[in-house]
């Protein structure tokens, strides 16, 4: 062993900015893989309530929580459930245009189950979860700024004035992320969908009592039903074992035909960097990374919001871990830059793969909003003829794609990282060996 590499009992200290499921999964993900992993999360909200309403957990995230023994938690404790059918209908009389099977395909196309629940259960599961691998939940604690100290180590400043030192700081903060404006050094909003998103979570009575066949039916089934119209689509499934019912309404602007990229946010992301020296913009500001709705915000509309966020986490507990067991630099500025250099590998892991997915996610605005026409009966054509082939053909629709969704959910995150980080460890090892270091 080289002189200047830590020995595996040395510590490192993860600070996580954010208990959504993104903070959650890196803070388990880190515990779960090394002890020597200390992680502390920062929490703004002074308890962390079960907020929110239907969650989707598509296969490429379930298998990241079935790799971190969470999914049998998540399906009993978080009221998970498998989806049986996903179904895609006509507005104007609810026709059902395609029902594609879930629940008897996904394991067998992905690998991995379909799965749906409530955000707040899922939540929670994640949290006592990070609490008994011995994380330390820090609630009330809105982080303003990261700073470095003397000795090379990121300061987290909270709002109230207390601060704390870390190695590693992971800005899982959301949407509204503070840690973005912090790591890109100016005010950085996400840009607005145009989309307006109407949610609601109907109690069964209720919906029972309304008296409709149609209705009296739906609700007995566990699929997941989308209405799609011009500008507008809706969402409907249960949660809570049938004990409430999700139902989300859509209504976008009025786009112009073929007008796909309008609202997405990414175009305008990349060309802030467009140019810039990765090393410049990100990284002088030591080891600081960030996930989830913090750096690749999406439409909801591929059901990966979440599930990005929770491969993000697997990622980078992934990265930290395996760098502790190989042994980092024991000299602070070396370890730092190290550290520095893990997290560009990270952001070379997500990058393609997260915009490909809000990317998608913008497509899939575009195809179930068409306006009755053309287009709309060629996707309808489509749509009708998917079943036939079991799934496994081509369309023009990311939804129907056999492809597309076997890269989208069969993705295995665990396995590629762990290849690439082999990979870029010889390679660095190499560099370092001839021009002294990271
Ligand atoms: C309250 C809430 C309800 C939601 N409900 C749904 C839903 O029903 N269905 C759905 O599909 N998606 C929902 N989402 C979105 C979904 O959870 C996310 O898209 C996805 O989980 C990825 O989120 P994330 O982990 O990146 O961040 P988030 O889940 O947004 O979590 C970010 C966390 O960071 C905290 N935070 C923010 N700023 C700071 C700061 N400066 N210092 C410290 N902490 C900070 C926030 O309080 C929050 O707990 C909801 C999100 C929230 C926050
Ligand atoms: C779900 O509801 C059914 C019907 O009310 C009930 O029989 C079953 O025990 C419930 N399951 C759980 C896990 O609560």
């Amino acid at each position: 062993m080289e002189p200047n590499v830590s020995t595996p009992s040395q510590i490192m200290h993860v600070a996580i900015v954010g208990a959504g499921i993104g903070g959650l999964t890196c803070t388990i993900a880190c515990r779960r893989r090394n002890e020597n992993l200390k992680v502390t999360v920062f929490e703004r909200s002074a308890e962390v309530l079960p907020l929110g309403a239907g969650i989707h957990i598509p296969p490429n995230a379930g298998r990241v929580l079935a790799h971190l023994g969470l999914l049998e938690k998540v399906m009993k404790e978080g009221a998970g459930y498998q989806l049986d059918h996903f179904n895609l209908r006509r507005y104007e009389n609810g026709h059902i245009l395609a029902a594609k099977p879930v629940r008897e395909r996904v394991t067998r196309e992905y690998g991995a189950e379909w799965i749906a629940t409530h955000r707040g259960d899922y939540q929670g599961v994640l949290l006592s979860e990070a609490k008994q691998l011995g994380a330390e939940i820090v609630t009330g604690a809105e982080v303003i700024d990261v700073e470095q100290s003397q000795s090379s180590r990121q300061v987290v400043a909270l709002k109230d004035g207390r601060r704390f030192e870390a190695d590693v700081v992971i800005g899982a903060d959301g949407l509204w992320s503070s840690l973005r404006e912090i790591v890109l050094g100016h005010p950085f909003s996400p840009t607005e969908t145009g989309d307006l998103a109407y949610r609601g979570i109907f109690p069964r009575d209720k919906l029972l009592s309304l008296g409709n066949e149609n209705i009296n039916r739906i609700v007995e089934k566990l699929d997941i039903d989308v209405w799609l119209g011009p500008g507008k689509h809706a969402v409907f499934y249960p949660l809570r074992n049938k004990t409430e019912y999700n139902l989300i309404l859509i209504v976008a602007d009025d786009l112009a035909k073929g007008v796909k990229m309008a609202p997405s946010s990414l175009e305008e992301m990349v060309a802030y960097f467009n140019g810039w020296d990765p090393i410049l913009d990100k990284w002088t500001k030591g080891p600081i990374a960030l996930l989830g709705d913090a750096t690749h915000p999406t439409l909801p509309y591929q059901g990966q919001g979440a599930a990005m966020a929770v491969e993000d986490g697997a990622v980078l507990g992934l990265l930290l871990a395996q760098s502790l067991e190989k042994g980092l630099p024991a000299d602070p500025v070396e370890k730092r830059d190290y550290l520095a250099a893990l997290l560009r590998l990270y952001q070379d892991l997500r990058k393609r793969r997260t915009e490909t997915n809000v990317a998608g996610a913008v497509d899939t605005q575009h195809y179930y909003h068409l306006p009755d026409g053309e287009e709309q009966r060629q996707r309808d054509a489509e749509l009708a003829v998917l079943a036939g082939d079991g799934w496994l053909g081509k369309c023009s629709f990311n939804w129907g794609d056999a492809e597309y969704q076997r890269s989208l959910l069969g993705f295995d995150v665990i396995a590629d990282s762990k290849e690439k980080f082999e990979e870029w460890w010889v390679a660095s090892q190499k560099a370092g060996a001839n021009h002294g270091g990271f």
